[in-house]
């Protein structure tokens, strides 16, 4: 169906298409000759060299960050605390939380989780981050401290740790702030912490912000033209409280009007608007509200409309297509930001939660960074029509991306506040046509929750290239190395440490497979079924596999009272029999051999999955839940079988062990 606005095909493309597939276009398309692959090296070299000069003793959050990466326990206990600190909403449970933590004796079994601790607080302190030498413990270093300037202290310098890295990737907790901060050198955007809203409170309150922010930027955004003005990225996900798949019709109708408001107060000043990427199962509802926006006439002729693509998602080259169409049926020209996408981590969970057949996004990082230079490539190619703003850290990327337009011309780097500023100070010092634009996060330690985990997975990953850059250990070549070496090299596409989702529990069982609501065709099959198998039921005891009788009365949907059935309740005469064949029925099961049971539970979990729409349509009927309620519910039952099956075979191998 055609968008009304637009006229345009709304996007389509597999969901998960195999990783294979994609490899063997995307090795295909990737070569270059030995001189410009020899420019590209040269250039990422001499940038990496920058970097580490400049980290060099330098002591900032970056080596902080650095020494306890996520590939250490203290990294790892530093993200806790860090999430645990800001998703607590007042001072005095704050204090009581770190108390708790610093307790004597409390890191007695894991001195090194104790360390960062130490050292985060120390840090603040002014002491050097490494405070812990052979044949001290933490537990009696902290005491030293404690001894020295006191438990508060203590406690507030843990806090101010935390505080301290945090704002290191925040540019103001106010739009004034963060203004007067920002550097002539650079062109901004800024962004308003604050998203996945939760209640129509926290949406207005985060429209708000946006709107005085677009208002305090346009005041001092000075005389150039677009796309060379200030701007500011929003997230959808901060608008509205169901913004979600499963939403899409409230969706449109109430957040459409709220960007296209925000949209036009962005374009009254002539700012940059861009809409940030978020999770994948937003993706096809993200480019509708897009659509439906810049369907609006009051937007026409306006060039400072754009949004984020990631190259992780296996759809990132089809959005561009998308985008090219968009941009060519509304005749303007539109900014599209690329990254490889902040939500890795999560978005494995939630695939593999979810029991998909495949991820939407890519396993291995060289498919990832092999994607974007595809990408960089359609991109280049769209130009005027598209306006490319190439966001990464990367230096082989960077590098990469300036061979492949012959030079730094006709389009913008981006990074984010508190990163990559020795990469991009090398560069732009070295090439004058380069432009830089910083990513500027805005607000207060309540918002910064989310966006903080994000950095700090993205700072601490051994596989990322800011945690490896500045470490004079990693042999610059082992950095550089492309990404189709990388997969040429290993044989494969997919990361072979990361099952498919389906897959999760293998040996041992199959996960139940479940439904992904982001994928609009999928969702409309299953609710097509649903409304299929929705005609009222008649329900009846059974026993044996028979109907029995009892006394019948009408059911009614509880959410909106209309007829969903009838049932028939169980007499006292039925409800005998039923005790009877129970017991009748226990007794054969409890003879039945171990693995006859277990087929029998695995049978049961093949007709559940069987008979879906059947069940999800009962569920909702009678039980009023939401779809999503259902397919946990309903799932739930599946893996209960597959699991208690799995145990007893389990059973079974280890009676048979010798
Ligand atoms: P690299 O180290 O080269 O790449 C790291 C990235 O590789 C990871 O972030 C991940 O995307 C990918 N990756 C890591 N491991 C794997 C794996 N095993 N398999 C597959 N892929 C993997 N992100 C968003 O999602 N939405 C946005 O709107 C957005 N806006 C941004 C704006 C700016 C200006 C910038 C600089 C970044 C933005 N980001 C956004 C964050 C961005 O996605 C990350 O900063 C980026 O991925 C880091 O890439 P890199 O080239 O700097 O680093
Ligand atoms: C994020 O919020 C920068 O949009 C990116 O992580």
């Amino acid at each position: 169906m055609e968008s009304a606005a637009t006229g345009l095909v709304p996007f389509r493309a597999p969901y998960a298409s195999p990783d294979e597939t994609l490899a063997a276009a995307l090795i295909a398309e990737a070569g270059r000759d030995p001189a410009a692959q020899a420019r590209v090296d040269a250039r990422a070299r001499h940038l990496v060299e920058a970097i580490r000069a400049r980290a060099t003793g330098f002591g900032g959050v970056e080596d902080f960050l650095h020494a306890y990466s996520l590939s250490t326990k203290e990294g790892l206990a530093l993200m806790v605390l860090a999430e645990a600190l800001l998703r607590v909403p007042d001072a005095a449970t704050a204090d009581r939380l770190i108390e708790d933590k610093l307790a004597a004796g409390h890191w007695a079994g894991d001195v090194k989780s104790g360390a960062v601790l130490v050292s985060a607080s120390a840090w603040t302190l002014g002491i050097a981050a490494r405070v812990i030498h052979p044949g001290e413990t933490p537990q009696g270093i902290l005491d030293a401290i404690v001894r020295r300037i006191g438990r508060p202290a203590m406690r507030a310098a843990t806090r101010q740790a935390m505080r301290l890295i945090g704002s290191h990737f925040v540019l103001g907790q106010t739009i004034e702030e963060a203004l007067a901060r920002a550097h002539a050198d650079f062109r901004y955007s800024f962004d308003m912490l604050g998203e996945g809203a939760r209640t129509a409170a926290d949406a207005t309150k985060y429209f708000e912000a946006y709107a005085d922010a677009i208002v305090a930027i346009g005041a001092s955004a000075g005389n150039a033209a677009l796309p060379g003005r200030p701007g500011i990225s929003v997230k959808l996900s901060a608008l509205h409280p169901r913004y979600e798949a499963i939403s899409r019709q409230r969706v449109l109708g109430e957040l459409v009007p709220r960007v296209v408001e925000l949209a036009q107060l962005a374009q009254t000043r002539d700012l940059q608007f861009t809409i940030d990427a978020e999770e994948a199962d937003r993706l096809e509802l993200s480019l509708e509200v897009i659509a439906a926006v810049l369907g609006d006439a009051a937007l026409a002729n306006w060039d400072g409309f754009g949004l984020a693509v990631q190259a992780y998602q296996k759809r990132a080259l089809a959005v561009i297509d998308w985008i090219k169409d968009v941009a060519a049926a509304t005749g303007r020209r539109l900014t599209v930001r690329l990254v490889k996408g902040a939500y890795w981590d999560s978005e494995i969970k939630r695939a593999q939660e979810r029991g998909l057949p495949d991820y939407p996004m890519f396993t291995r990082k060289a498919m990832t960074d092999l994607c974007y230079m595809a990408c960089v490539k359609k991109l280049l190619a769209a130009r005027p029509t598209l306006f490319p703003q190439f966001a990464t850290h990367n230096a082989l990327t960077v590098a990469s991306i300036i061979e492949d337009a012959g030079g730094a011309a006709g389009f913008e780097f981006q990074r984010l506040h508190g990163m990559g500023e020795a990469l991009y100070e090398t560069l732009l010092g070295e090439l004058p046509e380069a432009v830089c634009r910083i990513y500027a996060p805005v607000g207060g330690h309540r918002d910064l929750l989310a966006y903080l985990v994000r950095r700090l997975l993205e700072n601490g990953a051994n596989s990322s290239f800011v945690s490896v850059a500045a470490d004079p250990r990693v042999p610059i070549a082992q950095i550089l190395r492309r990404p189709e070496r990388r997969i040429a090299d290993a044989g494969v596409a997919r990361n072979r440490n990361i099952p498919l989702p389906r897959d999760l529990y293998m040996p041992e069982r199959r996960n139940s497979v479940g439904v992904e609501f982001g994928e609009r065709a999928g969702l409309e099959a299953l609710l097509a079924d649903i409304r299929a198998a929705s005609p009222p039921a008649a329900v009846a005891p059974l026993i044996d596999g028979l109907a029995r009788g009892g006394a019948e009365r009408e059911v009614r949907s509880p959410i909106d009272g209309r007829p969903v059935g009838t049932v028939r309740d169980a007499d006292a005469t039925t409800a005998a029999a039923a005790m009877a064949a129970a017991a009748a029925g226990f007794a054969s099961w409890q003879a039945a051999p171990c693995v006859e049971r277990a087929r029998l539970l695995e049978r049961a979990a093949a007709r559940l999955e069987a008979d879906r729409a059947l069940l999800l349509a009962l569920l909702q009927n009678e039980g009023g839940k939401t779809l999503d309620d259902a397919v946990a519910e309903w799932r739930e039952a599946i893996d209960y079988c597959l699991y208690y099956a799995a145990q007893a075979r389990r059973a079974l191998a280890d009676q048979a062990m010798p």
